[in-house]
């Protein structure tokens, strides 16, 4: 079918045909044959890079411009939701029936917030995260949602984030019951059970625009899925690398999936001598320009240093514990053709649309302390080996699990290979999730009856695939916990939330940590310090990553935690009374440290050093910090402790920024972050007064202040620069690139 032909706005058409597409790929037809521009509600489950966007663009444009409609566009992954928003935002030159034009918009920070100016987008894409936060502040516009888009809907399985998604949706059929949904999902085995939970069609098939092999690779053959066999040569001793070393020699790329950071890391390191041999001239320039991008992003570590060793080589690793800027400039280069070869851990396998010709899967086993190893799920296998194929790049795309035997061979082709993925199952009836579901229900008004509340929850996938009356009980246990720590009040049939109940709700923290945090500020401690509040944040259960401390800092911690006892908010567990308490309180006396080792300037590197903190859980550990700060703030003030607000504030800001108090005023600047605060205030230039009054010329002295941000810097606070001075300085340096960026 040709895009020309469809029943859609010529506006929306023409664009797309402009981008290039000129005949719907088979998954898009049929779902616009079982009615997905008519309105109805669908489930279109399809592989990876099957132009399922595309089904969503057509949608929503057409609730936009036929329907005076709104679209909702729900990922579940920030970086997800940013790519999204870049693609309809080609749409926003073409004008609504009122004469005004389309326009898109992005939400997914802040969870404090009903962002009333999101009213006047036509397309707001989020994450369920911040989705149901908006429904918690009962967001006005949510109203008129008359669209809403689910993409990767097979998360619902999730355990952390899948109850999320099934609660917005449910809320939202709830507020708007006539709303079109669309669900996108990869190919799940019970399509068919949540396609009924939508009540709606669903459309599922196997198209993908790249062919796929999978196979199995036993010593140096692969057996593919079809029968055919094919060679490699054994270059080096693991068959990963030499897998990917032959695509790399035959013109493509490869992606190898290994379970663990330190396995991905392991291996990008020898597979880098390798690739390295086979780069050429061109290539190895461009690739020389890329490690010097990774040295100039963020703080100089150990980690960004060997990183941009193997950069140099073709090679990289690519893994949580990394910043998100390095992460992008893999993801770029590899998209450029540039990188070659990309270890990953799983973690990519779902979301950033980052296709290889060969996708290797180094171990079907993950391994989970206290656990031990279990073979990963066909699903998972299927999202990772569906990441294969470049489309216009490769004629074909390989997937290739790992045997030792033949034995292994013979069960990886039947278990995963030959395998269906494993149905998905709601992950709702947990209390500690449930919990402040079941809070937010009151407190945003959705009901204020224990019938009113099972009614709600009896909407969910999780009542749809069991029976509600399966968490009566958890329910009832929880409503027990609410009412006793006086989030809600019960008169007669009546529930309703407190204002504590409705702070903590809307502050989207669990209600443990809510209680924690208010009885944690109603006792006094011998000395309330920055100290008190980060390890009372840190023993909140929405204090995430968990840091484990290693057995050699065991001590360290153990005795840094008798030390400063007397400040702490919180009592700490008998060492010998409760083992497993006491090695957790430990973790969160170390996630208290690191934080306080952060705003004390101690560099990245440090910090991986001291307590191999790396910096992408760094970041998600202060991202962290700063909104359980602001809660704590935001209960301080709800519960009259002004003692604490001052020193609250400072401290999330000291924490944003990783900085001591006297740097304060000064990273306010744009473009001045902890390294360069430091660098001014060192030289004297300690305020705003002070840089003011500075000649351009004495901040250009300084280490990495060029010109064009010691002008910037100049602008910033109010001081002009003159002419003939700054034609002087302007000749600007390479490394100047990065001056725009915070450092
Ligand atoms: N009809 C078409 N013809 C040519 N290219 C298309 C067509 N439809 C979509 N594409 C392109 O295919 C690519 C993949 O599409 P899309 O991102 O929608 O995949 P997806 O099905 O959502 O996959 P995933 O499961 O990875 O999210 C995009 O670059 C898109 O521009
Ligand atoms: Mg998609």
């Amino acid at each position: 079918m040709k895009i020309t032909d469809l029943s859609a706005p010529e506006s929306v058409k023409e664009i797309i045909v402009r981008s290039g597409i000129v005949d719907l790929y088979p998954p898009q037809e049929e779902a616009i044959k079982a009615g997905a521009l008519e309105g109805r509600n669908l489930v279109l489950a399809s592989p990876t890079a099957s132009g399922k966007t595309l089904v969503a663009e057509f949608c929503a444009l057409k609730h936009i411009l036929e329907k005076s409609g709104k679209t909702i566009y729900l990922t579940p992954l920030r970086a997800l939701a940013s790519e999204k928003f870049q693609e309809f935002k080609k749409y926003t030159p073409i004008r609504k029936p009122n004469g005004t034009r389309v326009r898109v918009g992005i939400s997914t920070g802040d969870y404090d917030s009903n962002d009333p100016w999101l009213e006047r987008y036509d397309i707001i894409v989020s994450t369920n995260e911040k989705a149901d936060s908006l429904l918690r502040h009962r967001a006005k516009w949510m109203n008129e949602i008359s669209l809403i888009v689910a993409d990767e809907v097979h998360l619902l399985n999730d355990s952390e984030r899948g109850p999320t998604l099934e609660v917005v949706l449910a809320r939202l059929m709830q507020i708007n019951p006539d709303m079109q949904i669309l669900a996108l999902s990869a190919t799940i085995n019970n399509v068919e059970e949540i396609a009924e939970w939508l009540k709606g069609e669903y459309v599922t098939t196997e198209w993908r625009p790249v062919l796929l092999k999978e196979g199995v690779l036993l010593q140096k053959e692969i057996q593919y899925r079809d029968g055919d066999a094919r060679k490699i040569e054994r270059k080096t001793k693991n068959s990963a690398i030499n897998l990917a070393l032959s695509t790399v020699k035959s013109g493509g790329q490869a992606l190898i999936f290994a379970m663990t950071r330190r396995n991905s890391v392991t291996l990008a390191k020898k597979a880098a001598k390798e690739v390295e041999e086979v780069l050429s001239k061109p290539v190895k320039r461009a690739l020389k320009r890329d490690a010097e991008k990774i040295l100039a992003t963020g703080e100089k570590t150990r980690i960004s240093e060997l990183l941009a060793e193997l950069v140099r080589c073709g090679t990289a690793f690519h893994h949580a514990g990394l910043g998100g800027g390095h992460r992008r400039l893999i993801e770029d280069s590899f998209r450029q053709g540039k990188i070659k070869v990309v270890t990953a851990t799983p973690t990519l396998a779902f979301g950033v649309n980052l296709p290889a010709r060969t996708v290797v899967i180094q171990d079907y086993r993950r391994y989970e302390p206290g656990y031990g190893y279990y073979p990963i799920s066909v699903l998972e296998y299927k999202q990772m080996a569906g990441r294969a194929g470049r489309p216009k790049y490769d004629k074909v795309g390989e997937a290739i699990l790992l045997a030792k035997t033949a034995d292994e061979a013979d069960y990886l082709m039947e278990s995963y290979i030959l395998a269906r993925p494993e149905r998905i199952w709601s992950r709702l009836a947990v209390e500690r999730i449930l919990r402040s579901h079941v809070l937010a229900t009151i407190a945003a008004d959705f009901a204020h009856t224990e019938r009113g509340i099972y009614d709600f929850f009896g909407r969910t996938f999780y009542a749809y695939q069991y029976d509600i009356g399966a968490i009566k009980s958890v329910m009832a246990k929880i409503l027990k916990y609410l009412y006793d720590e006086e989030m809600i009040d019960v008169s007669g049939e009546n529930i309703n939330a407190t204002r504590f109940g409705k702070r903590v709700s809307e502050l989207y923290i669990d209600p443990v940590s809510g209680v924690l945090i208010r009885n944690a500020l109603r006792r006094k401690p011998t000395y309330l310090t920055g100290l008190s509040l980060l390890h009372m944040i840190a023993h909140t259960p929405d204090m995430a990553p968990k840091l484990r401390p290693y057995t050699r800092e065991l001590d360290e911690i153990a005795v840094f935690m008798e030390d400063r006892k007397e400040e702490f908010l919180v009592d700490v567990p008998d060492e010998w009374e409760d083992r497993i308490a006491y090695e957790e309180s430990l973790g969160e006396v170390k996630t208290a440290m690191v934080l306080k080792t952060w705003i004390e300037e101690r560099s990245e590197d440090e910090i991986i050093e001291r307590y191999r903190v790396q910096p992408g859980d760094l970041y998600r550990t202060i991202q962290n910090a700063k909104w359980l700060l602001y809660a704590t703030h935001e209960l301080a003030l709800l519960f009259g402790n002004k003692q604490v607000l001052p020193q609250t504030l400072e401290l999330m800001e000291r924490i944003e920024k990783g900085v001591k108090k006297e740097l304060l005023p000064i990273v306010k600047l744009e473009g001045v972050g902890r390294i360069r605060g430091r660098i001014l205030y060192n030289a004297g230039f300690k305020t705003i007064e002070d840089i003011k009054h500075s000649a351009i010329g004495d901040l250009v002295k300084l280490p990495l202040i060029g010109p064009r941000l010691a002008k910037k810097i100049k602008e910033q606070v109010g001081g002009f620069v003159k002419k003939e001075e700054w034609k002087k300085l302007k000749k600007e340096d390479d490394w100047e690139q990065k001056a725009l960026t915070e450092y």
